[in-house]
């Protein structure tokens, strides 16, 4: 069940909102930031897991660095204050504008993912009369064993430059005079639970590459394994902070490295998912021919991952928690939203204590690609973010 401290304070908000325990995040920054060091790793955070400029403020002030997938998301990490050099900007259609902003602010370098890429923004660093620092991005046909929809290293997927590309991009790095090569960047899925087994594969093809690279005359000064760290859905609370040990142990065993090499990694999800909750009111209890119905005041354009992916996340009722505690009668629902969509549902045949119109229903492990994927479907408004250290204030409103 969700912790909360003051259950009070937290019912007098206007729903839906997204709720972030910041006491998790901080623990969670705090491990990865100790484990990283351990074993020499640098953490570029992806900011399209959750743009909140106080969570990326929080890894900035423990020195992670920003891995950005467009120019709005790069001039959030310089205005949130992450050095220029640690922001790195991936993508595989970066437009001219945003290319141009990345010049001006000097960023540590475009991670490029096609030769097209490369020539565009050697005729635009000409232009500018500067440098480019490039990494390239690599599609090393890995198959990261998960969801179709966030599978992105394998050779029919639309990421990263192809083996029969590499000789090309060298011959274009070596005759360019702006395109300076900084290293090779490798991202093959999401939510990649199997880590070692994943990991292991990632890192045998990424040590052939980097050997091929520098066999051609090409030093790799960095190496970035991308994201893809998993959480655990199902058990937020007994997993709170995803096994970063597991996954950089593995790197540490299986990448072939030199001393002088930097590698880095990029983790979105594992960074924020399990300190955010989507805080929602029941509005009708429906009781159907087959099924019950809980109609929430959230919907899929709050948060898309079960409509999308069939994603799971945990639902909890917490007024009958909190506030009935002696009330242990069970149900089964269909946890749903307002919108158009028959798609649009949390969670089907979920067991949760009986509900009521008015009920605060917690939907976990929402603190990745919740708001950050939300729209304004139906004309809905953006549910706010609420901090467990901010509450207080919120709630007096
Ligand atoms: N680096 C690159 C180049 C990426 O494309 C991604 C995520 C990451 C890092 C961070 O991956 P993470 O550590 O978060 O797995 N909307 C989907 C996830 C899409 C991930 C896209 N790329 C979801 O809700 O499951």
């Amino acid at each position: 069940m969700l912790e909360l401290d003051a259950f009070g304070a937290f019912s007098k908000l206007k729903t839906p909102f997204y709720y972030y325990d910041t006491a998790l995040l901080r623990r969670t920054a705090d491990f990865v930031a100790a484990e990283a060091a351990r074993y020499g790793i640098t953490v570029h955070y992806a900011v399209k897991a959750n743009s909140s400029g106080k969570i990326i403020r929080e890894f900035v002030s423990r020195g992670f660095g920003a891995d950005c997938v467009s120019g709005a998301e790069v001039l959030l990490a310089d205005s949130c204050g992450v050095p220029a050099e640690k922001i790195f900007f991936a993508g595989v259609g970066k437009s001219d504008a945003e290319i141009s902003d990345a010049l001006r602010i000097g960023i540590g370098a475009f991670n490029c993912e096609s030769l097209q890429e490369m020539e565009v923004i050697d005729d635009m660093a000409a232009g500018l009369g500067v440098k480019a620092r490039v990494a390239l991005r690599i599609n090393p046909d890995v198959d990261a064993h998960t969801h179709r929809y966030i599978t992105t290293g394998l050779s029919e997927n639309k990421f990263g430059i192809y083996s029969h590309e590499f000789d090309r991009a060298i011959e274009l790095l070596k005759t360019s005079e702006r395109l300076e090569f900084v290293g090779l960047q490798f991202h093959i899925g999401s939510q990649i639970t199997d880590i070692e087994n994943v990991i292991r594969a990632e890192c045998g093809k990424i040590n052939g590459i980097t050997e091929h690279f520098e066999s051609r005359g090409l030093l790799v000064r960095s190496i970035d394994l991308g994201g893809g760290l998993g959480v655990d859905y199902e058990d937020p609370d007994g997993n709170p902070v995803p096994d970063f040990t597991a996954w950089f142990r593995t790197i540490g065993e299986c990448l072939r490295r030199r001393p002088d090499q930097i590698v880095h990694v990029e983790p979105g999800r594992a960074m924020v998912a399990q300190c955010g909750t989507l805080v929602s009111r029941v509005l009708f209890v429906k009781c159907g021919k087959t099924r019950n119905f809980l109609v929430l005041d959230a919907g899929m354009n709050d948060l898309i991952r079960p409509a999308l992916y069939g994603a799971y996340h945990k639902i909890e009722n917490l007024s009958a928690y909190y506030e009935r505690g002696s009330d242990v009668r069970d149900c089964a629902y269909d946890v749903v939203g307002p919108v158009c969509e028959s798609s649009d549902v949390f969670g089907e045949h979920r067991i949760l204590r009986r509900s009521y119109r008015g009920d605060l229903i917690a939907i976990r492990s929402a603190g990745a690609y919740g708001s950050a994927m939300s729209s304004r479907y139906n004309l809905r408004p953006p549910a706010p973010d609420v901090f467990s250290d901010e509450i207080v204030n919120f709630a007096n409103l």
